[in-house]
């Protein structure tokens, strides 16, 4: 069992991931280079847990409790005791490779370094660090504190070890952890992305509305969102990388991101985060 971990990065992602971590007792030191994104995720955090007290999910000394659980910090190298880090920055392999060189070099004694990666190869995030065998990942699921699924993924240099280390650490979550091969799009991943590409070109093609799309398979297959609406909920922008890690390591033409998506996020759709994506989330007037 671990008592602290470190989670770098405090976007929607690294935020859900601490608010997790802190529902199931675990004190975690939420790292974020600018205070003002420290700000926004320690409200992002303050609104679920609101939620959840006003839904009477929780009561109010233990949304104190579990506030109080989370250390926000602005250094990097002042992660603290951490028994295993998360990393959920930006997709980008470089950012990612200069937080593991550090966090490999300020943590000794951390039993594992995760990245929450969904499009970069683990082995190439290990490279930057001279302990390959303790880098893995683990991909949580949008949005972290509900998704139960966290996949676990086990790269060429991973040692037993850290796997085990880490499906007990997504176990105290709360999560069910599954464990997938270093390779993209992982198990869900290489599944869901040809559903959502198809939802996308079906669209593209004038073939149905974005509404018939989207209650079709809301009404027809209980899926909780339909494919649209997932999109704009993931972010076109983190769907193409996905989609081009996954065309690029595959060659699959059901990988391909359509022309579409391409095109909206050049025009600043990206989905929910920036109010428009298949649907406008701006608020009226
Ligand atoms: N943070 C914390 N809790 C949240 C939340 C959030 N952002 N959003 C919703 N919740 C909680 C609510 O508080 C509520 O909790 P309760 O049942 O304990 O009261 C519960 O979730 C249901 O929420 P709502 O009643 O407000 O709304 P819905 O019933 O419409 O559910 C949803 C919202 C959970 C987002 C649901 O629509 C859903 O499951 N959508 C599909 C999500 C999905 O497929 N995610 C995977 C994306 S793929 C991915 O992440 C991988 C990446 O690599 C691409």
């Amino acid at each position: 069992m671990v008592e602290v971990i470190g989670v770098v990065g405090a976007g929607f992602m690294g935020s859900g991931i601490a608010e997790s971590a802190a529902r199931a007792g675990v004190g975690v030191h939420l790292y974020e280079p600018q205070d003002d994104a420290l700000a926004r995720s320690d409200q992002r955090i303050a609104d679920s847990v609101r939620r959840a007290v006003s839904r009477g999910k929780m009561s109010e000394d233990d949304a104190t409790a579990l506030r109080d659980r989370i250390h926000f910090t602005t250094s990097l190298e002042d992660l603290g005791p951490v028994q295993g880090v998360v990393e959920a920055i930006v997709e980008d392999p470089q950012a990612k490779g200069q937080v593991f060189a550090t966090l490999d070099a300020a943590l000794p004694d951390a039993r594992f370094l995760a990245s929450n990666t969904s499009s970069i190869p683990i082995a190439q995030i290990a490279s930057w660090t001279h302990r390959p065998e303790r880098v893995l990942g683990l991909h949580f699921f949008s949005p972290v504190p509900v998704m139960k699924l966290v996949e676990v993924v086990v790269a060429l240099d991973t040692a037993e070890q850290a796997v085990e280390e880490a499906m007990a650490v997504a176990q105290q979550l709360g999560k069910h952890p599954i464990r997938t091969k270093d390779r993209a799009g992982f198990i869900v991943n290489m599944l869901l992305i040809p559903y959502l590409m198809a939802g996308v070109r079906m669209f593209e093609e004038g073939f149905a509305s974005r509404e018939d799309i989207d209650e079709g398979m809301k009404l027809g297959a209980s899926h909780p969102m339909g494919p649209l609406e997932l999109c704009d909920f993931i972010g076109l922008d983190v769907l193409y990388a996905v989609c081009d890690s996954l065309y690029e390591e595959f060659k699959r033409p059901e990988y391909a991101p359509p022309p579409l998506m391409k095109r909206m996020i050049l025009a600043g759709k990206h989905g929910r985060k920036t109010g428009q994506g298949f649907y406008d989330y701006r608020p009226a007037g």
